[in-house]
This record gives structure tokens, C-alpha cells and sequence, in this order.
């Protein structure tokens, strides 16, 4: 059956390779982007997930339009670089309005809906750095630890109504983030993290340039949309990424640290 599903950010990478094979498949795919545009193939509503009145009034249009949402994806977010210390409060503040309370505005606006029809499916953009906290990318864990804790709750509270929730952990992916990612400039001028920041963040945007295409990602996607019973997690990585995930899980806290000061060149 033909599903009406919400995405947002779907203007660019894993959003819009998503948005655009699920209509491929027939699907009614309502996508997300601050600034709307028309496509072939998917129905544009403007959303800065940031805003929780532009995500109701984006969660109205389609239930005035199509009288039921199927599946939501939450997935417009983005990136901060820089250490911990020198991160300003508007940084720190854009990082988790975008990543997390966008993700939450999103599935408080739709769950009432799927409460109602007692069916739907959730979809949550997590990260491999939702797993384990990544140097100079930690306010963006911190953003993807927040909405793996708030998933895994959700799905809980949601099942009795016939509600699913599953995060997505995608590795390195060659997209748009990695050219919108917002470098702290405090950082990048210190002495203490300047030059350590810098070696890591060529590293970082080597792994993310050289990548996997967001259509696998869209495959995943897919597949938990047609699934019967989807699971709660889908890491979705290259093979080294996979290890990680795995000695991530068996190594003591600190002997994993030092692995991702010495991978990182910290
Ligand atoms: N690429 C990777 O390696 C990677 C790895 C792990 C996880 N992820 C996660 O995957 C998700 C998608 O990222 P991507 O790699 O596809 O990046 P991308 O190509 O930069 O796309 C990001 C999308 O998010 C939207 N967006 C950003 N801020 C928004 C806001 N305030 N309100 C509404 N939409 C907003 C953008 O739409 P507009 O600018 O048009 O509004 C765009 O469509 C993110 O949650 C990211 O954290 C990415």
C-alpha cells in the first residue's frame, strides 16, 4: 500500500536520495527544506525543524491534504566543529535545536496522528557519533546521543499504540554536510586546540569526502519503511566504521579513547 511519509531535510543528501526512491515507489512522499522548491517527484513544504510552529503547521498541511501520515523520518540536521571549551552558547544552541529538538518537534507533532490511526513508523537520524563520543565534533554527539536516549524512550511509550521507532547510525557519507559544517572560529585560532583541531578535521572531511553515496542510505531507509517489524537500530557504515561500533562496546572506556585520539590525531 502506498504510504504517506514526511521527510525532512530533504533538499539535499541522505533526505533527498530518501524522498526521491520512495516516490519512485509510489509512495506520497511529502519532503522538508528551509527554503521550499518544486521537484518532479516529491511535494515541498517549507520547515525549519527548529520551530516548532512551522513543523505543525508543515504536520497540518499533509493531514488537510492526505487525512493520515505513515511514516515520519526526521532528518534535516547538521554539523559544529571545534572543541568543547571554546564552543559559544549560539553554537552549542544551533547544534542541538537542529539535530535533537528538531527531531522532537517533528514526533510530538506527528504522534497524535499515529496515535490515532494506531499505526506508524518513526525514523530517527542518529550518527555513528550518536555511539561514541567523537573529538572536536562533541556537541554534535552530544545532539546524536540525545536523540539515540529520546528514541529508544520513545519507542517504549509508543509501541502499545502501534507506533514503531528505529534510529539510523550512518558512518562517513559523501553529502552536503561536510560543506555546511560551522568551524568554530575560537578554535581554529587557539593556541591550546588550533592546530590539533585542524589535523583532525582534515581527517574527518577526508573519511566524509571519500565516503558512501547517500542512495545506500536510501536503501536502509526504504527497507524499514516496508518492513513488518523493523528493528530499533540500523548502524549503516563502511567496514572499519563497523569495527569501531563493535571495539567500541568490548574495549574499557579509556583504552577506546586513546583509539579515537590517536585515529583522530588528536
Ligand atoms: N553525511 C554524513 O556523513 C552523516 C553521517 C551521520 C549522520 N548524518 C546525519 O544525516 C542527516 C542528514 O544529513 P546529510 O548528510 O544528508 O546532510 P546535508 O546534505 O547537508 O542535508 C541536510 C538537510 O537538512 C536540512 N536542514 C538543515 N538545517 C535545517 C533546519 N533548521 N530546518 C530544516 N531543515 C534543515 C537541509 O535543508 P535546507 O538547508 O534546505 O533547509 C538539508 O536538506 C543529518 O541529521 C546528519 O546529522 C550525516
Amino acid at each position: 500500500m502506498n504510504k504517506i511519509i514526511l521527510i525532512t531535510g530533504a533538499s539535499s543528501g541522505f533526505g533527498k536520495a530518501a524522498a526521491e526512491r520512495l516516490a519512485a515507489r509510489g509512495h506520497i512522499v511529502y519532503g522538508t527544506s528551509r527554503k521550499p522548491f518544486l521537484h518532479e517527484t516529491v511535494r515541498f513544504l517549507q520547515m525549519d525543524v527548529r520551530d516548532a510552529e512551522s513543523v505543525k503547521t508543515g504536520v497540518e498541511t499533509i493531514i488537510e491534504r492526505e487525512g493520515r501520515i505513515d511514516v515520519a523520518i526526521c532528518n534535516a540536521g547538521m554539523g559544529i566543529g571545534g572543541s568543547l571549551e571554546m564552543a559559544t552558547h549560539e553554537e552549542i544552541e544551533l547544534q542541538m535545536q537542529t539535530n535533537f529538538m528538531g527531531c522532537v518537534n517533528v514526533c510530538q507533532q506527528v504522534l497524535p496522528y499515529m496515535r490515532k490511526q494506531r499505526s506508524g513508523r518513526i525514523i530517527n537520524l542518529s550518527s555513528i557519533g550518536g555511539v561514541m563520543g567523537l573529538p572536536y565534533q562533541g556537541f554534535y554527539s552530544a545532539s546524536k546521543f540525545a536523540i539515540e536516549g529520546f528514541s529508544e524512550a520513545l519507542s517504549a511509550e509508543v509501541k502499545g499504540y502501534g507506533v514503531t521507532v528505529s534510529i539510523v547510525e550512518p558512518g562517513d557519507f559523501k553529502t552536503g554536510f561536510t560543506a555546511s559544517r560551522k568551524n568554530s572560529d575560537a578554535t581554529m585560532q587557539s593556541e591550546a586546540y588550533g592546530e590539533s583541531f585542524r589535523r583532525s578535521l582534515q581527517i574527518i572531511e577526508k573519511e566524509e569526502n571519500g565516503g558512501l553515496a547517500p542512495e545506500v542510505l536510501a536503501k536502509t531507509i526504504e527497507r524499514i519503511v516496508n518492513a513488518r517489524c523493523p528493528k530499533l537500530r540500523y548502524p549503516v557504515a563502511n567496514l572499519e566504521q563497523r569495527l569501531s561500533i563493535l571495539l567500541h562496546t568490548i574495549l574499557p572506556g579509556n583504552m577506546f579513547v586513546n583509539v579515537l585520539r590517536s585515529y583522530y590525531k588528536v
